[in-house]
Formats: C-alpha cells, structure tokens, sequence
C-alpha cells in the first residue's frame, strides 16, 4: 500500500503552474489545478495543453486518466488540499515595475477559502516576486481574510522555480536546487517533507533561508543568466570587427576556466522569452525604490536591446539599402522547441527590418500561430524553410532550429534571388558557407 501524499493545488495554471500540476501528479500527489480562465480550463480538461513543452501532453493526459489530476476555475476550490501554491502571473507594468494583482488576488481568495478549513493549510509563493511581497503583502492579506495567523494554523513558504522553457519538465523533476524561504520552521519543514516524498526521499540540494532571499534568488539567478548572454553578445561585437576573429572559439576557451562555466555564452540576437526582460525591469525598477540604482543591469539590458540593431547591420553590411528588399527570416521563436515568441529577439529585428522598408518574409516551425496573431498582414508566411528563402534577397537566421541546420550553401545559393545569409545563431560553420555572403554574429570578416 503506498504511503498517503499531500494534497497540492496550483492557483494559475500558466507556464510555471501547468508543467509543476503535472509532475505532481506524475509522482502520485492528488493535484488540483486552478485557473479563473474557464477557457482554459475546460481545454486542459479535454487534455490540451495551451502551450507547447515536451512531455507535457503525455504528463497532462496520463495526470487526468489516473484522476490524481483534477482542475477547475473555481478560486474557492484550492484550499481542498494541504499545500496550496500560488503560480499566477507578475507580469511587468507600463514602468517596468511589476504588478502584483494577481498574486494579491490569489492570496485573497486563498484566504478566504481557508477560513472555514480547520487543519493546518501550507500556502507556497512560486511567482517570482520583488524582496518582501511574501511577507509584506501576500502574508497580510492571507491572514486577514483567513481570519488565521501564519503560524500554528497556517503556514508560508516562498519557493521559486527555475524551469526553463523547453526543458520544463526535465527541470521540475531533476532540478539543481530547491530554494525554500519559509516564513517559520513549521513551514519550512512541511514543505521539505512534501519534496521528500516529490524527489523519493533524497532531496535535491536545498536552500532554507526566509522569504526575501528566496525572492531575491530568483532574480539573481535570472540576471545573472541575461548577464552571462549581454556579455558574451558585447564579446561578439568586439569579436566581429576584426577579421578572422570568432566568438565561439573565445566562448569555448574561457568557459574551460571553471570559474567561468560553459553555459550561457552562445553568443546571439539577444535574449528573448518572458522572463529574463520582465524581471531585470522588475529588479531594476525596485533597487531604484529601495535607493540603489542597479546600472549594471541596465546595461545588460541595453545590450540586449542594441543586439537587434547589430543584426540589421550584418544584412545590411551584405545588401546595402534594405528600402524593398525581400528579407526571409527564419525562427520567430525565443528559442528552439518552443511556440513562445515573447520579447522574442525576432521581433526587434522585424520591426526594425520594417522601418528600413524591407519586405519581410517569416517561417517558424511552431510558432507560426502567434506569429500571426503578432504581425497580422505586415509580413508574409511562408510555409517552409525553402519557401521562405525562395527569390530572397537575404536570409536572417534567428531560431537554432534544428531543421534550419539542413539547408546547406547550395540550397540557399539554388533558391535566393542573391545568397546572402545573416546567421544571428550561429548554427552554420562559416567554411561551408564560402560560396555565398556569410555574416555570423561574433564572426569577423574572412581574412582576404
Ligand atoms: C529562464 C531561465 O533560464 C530559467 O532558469 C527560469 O526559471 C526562467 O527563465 C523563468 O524565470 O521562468 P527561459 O526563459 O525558458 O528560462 O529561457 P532560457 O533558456 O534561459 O533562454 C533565455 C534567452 O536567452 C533565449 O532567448 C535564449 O536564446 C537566450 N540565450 C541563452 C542566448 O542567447 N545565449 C545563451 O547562451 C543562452
């Protein structure tokens, strides 16, 4: 007989809330998922997934089969279980600065829910959010319509994720560290022994701290991260202005020094998804609230904006005026095996392109319905790669799709009006590319 798990319930079934419902599932805990968008609710329900994540699908069907996953759009519903998380969105405001509506109506309801419960009720805060919202405002806020103290009736723990799109799945069930800030030893304790059971006894590295490092964590994570990429795209600029000089060697070189680390250093676009931008603006925004100005953050965020601009200037170091020129760009996606083109790289290179006067022509192997829903009519969509090179007078690679990988120099040189490629990835070797125009970002020109 297997031992009882701990009821969870997930509060915002987005991203973060649908892929952590389904592993806990998957590991045996009767999950309930809440979400107030009856919409979604209803697809989840028939088993479709409202993004695309490997795993997910089969995660989210086997969930609901087993009956361990259940979902529903009913707030009130989620203090049913013992562990109640909140994942709901925290997304930016015109400012920058970030907007804790959700979370504080999450919290509400919770509370109010947890009113009339009379056993001990764990509630755990997997959104990101600023230094001290746990405590200075989910906590309040759940103590007063709880009618209850954090404490012996309730507990409070802040627990942020670091999934990462594409790999969601792998991450929630094999992570690198758990990062749990509790409001009080109980909830500290509650918490583990839930990821104890979770992760079959042994618990992955863990970090008890309070709410405010936790929080401060996810950050710090997510900055260092978006600096790692800044850096190396400053790296690659330096790189392409002098000829024979190649980013991904310097990349490979320095990442041997453990102190530095391999990861993180393809140099590229810039960062794209909807994590990385929203919450540097979002740390940025409070260290000026708090009476420190975070200008490194700043730059690395002004990299990452000025990387599109490098971009248009490889096509245009190739063609000249861009005024009319048919320009196919290949990836819309933030990444590979992802539909998400939030903050997407592409769409700084779009508009920009755009501006210039280019007629711009798009495909994306997954991420062609939002690329829809994001341009309308002011681009056109190919159906293929080929299709979207055919009669161009230049190719921008902005996705490491794999399937982009296959084109080869002939194809390009077959098919295009003028072969001339921009490989913002750097998916190709430059010495299979010497029969057409090869820019590569952090590539410097060919020695002649
Ligand atoms: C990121 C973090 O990696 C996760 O740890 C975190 O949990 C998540 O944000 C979040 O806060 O929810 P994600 O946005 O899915 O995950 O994507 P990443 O794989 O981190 O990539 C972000 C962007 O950086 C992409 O556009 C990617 O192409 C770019 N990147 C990444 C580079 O340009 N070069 C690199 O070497 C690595």
């Amino acid at each position: 007989m297997p031992t009882r798990r701990l009821s969870v319930s997930i509060v915002g079934l987005g991203y973060v809330g649908l892929c952590t419902a389904v592993t806990f599932a998957s590991r045996g805990f009767p999950t309930l998922g809440v979400d107030i968008d009856s919409r979604r609710i209803k697809a989840i329900e028939k088993g479709e997934t409202p993004f695309h994540e490997p795993r997910l699908d089969r995660l989210l069907k086997r969930g609901l089969r087993s009956k361990l996953l259940r979902v529903s759009d009913d707030a009130s519903s989620a203090a049913e279980a013992e562990a109640i998380y909140i994942a709901v969105g925290t997304p930016s405001r015109r400012d920058g600065s970030i907007n804790l509506e959700y979370v504080e109506g999450a919290a509400r309801q919770i509370g109010a829910s947890i009113r009339d419960i009379h056993g001990y009720r764990l509630v755990i805060v997997k959104s990101t959010v600023i230094p001290g919202t746990t405590s200075s405002k989910v906590k309040p806020i759940l103590e007063e319509n709880a009618k209850k103290k954090v404490g012996p009736q309730m507990g409070l723990c802040v627990n942020p994720e670091f999934l990462s799109e594409g790999t969601a799945i792998r991450n929630a069930l094999y992570p690198d560290k758990l990062v749990i800030g509790a409001s009080d030893e109980q909830s500290g304790s509650r918490l583990r022994k839930i990821y104890r059971a979770f992760y079959g006894g042994k618990l992955p590295p863990t970090i008890m701290t309070n709410p405010e490092t936790a929080e401060l964590i996810k950050y710090s994570s997510n900055a260092f991260l978006a600096t790692k990429v800044s850096y190396i795209n400053t790296m690659a600029n330096l790189a392409q202005e002098v000829p024979g000089v190649d980013v991904e060697s310097l990349a490979e070189a320095i990442g041997l020094d453990p102190r530095i680390g391999p990861l993180f250093l393809r140099a590229g676009p810039g960062y794209g998804g909807s994590c990385f931008h929203k919450d540097l603006q979002a740390i940025i925004s409070y260290g000026r609230k708090v009476g420190y100005e975070p200008t490194l953050l700043r730059e690395v965020e002004q990299v990452n904006e000025q990387q599109a601009a490098r971009v248009v200037g490889l096509a245009e170091s190739l063609l000249g005026e861009l005024n009319e020129k048919r320009v196919a760009v290949l990836g819309i996606a933030f990444k590979k095996d992802t539909d998400d083109i939030r903050e997407a790289a592409s769409l700084r290179v779009i508009d920009l392109l755009r501006k210039r006067g280019a007629q711009v022509v798009v495909y994306d192997p997954m991420a062609m319905p939002n690329a829809k829903a994001v341009f309308e009519q002011s681009v056109e969509y190919a159906t293929s790669p080929k299709a979207a090179i055919n009669e161009a007078d230049c190719c921008i690679v902005m996705t490491e799709w794999d399937e982009f990988r296959k084109l080869k120099a002939k194809d390009y040189a077959q098919l295009m009006r003028s072969p001339n490629i921009v490989d913002a990835r750097r998916i190709y070797e430059a010495a299979d590319f010497e029969t057409v125009n090869f820019r590569a970002i952090g590539l410097g020109d060919r020695m002649s």
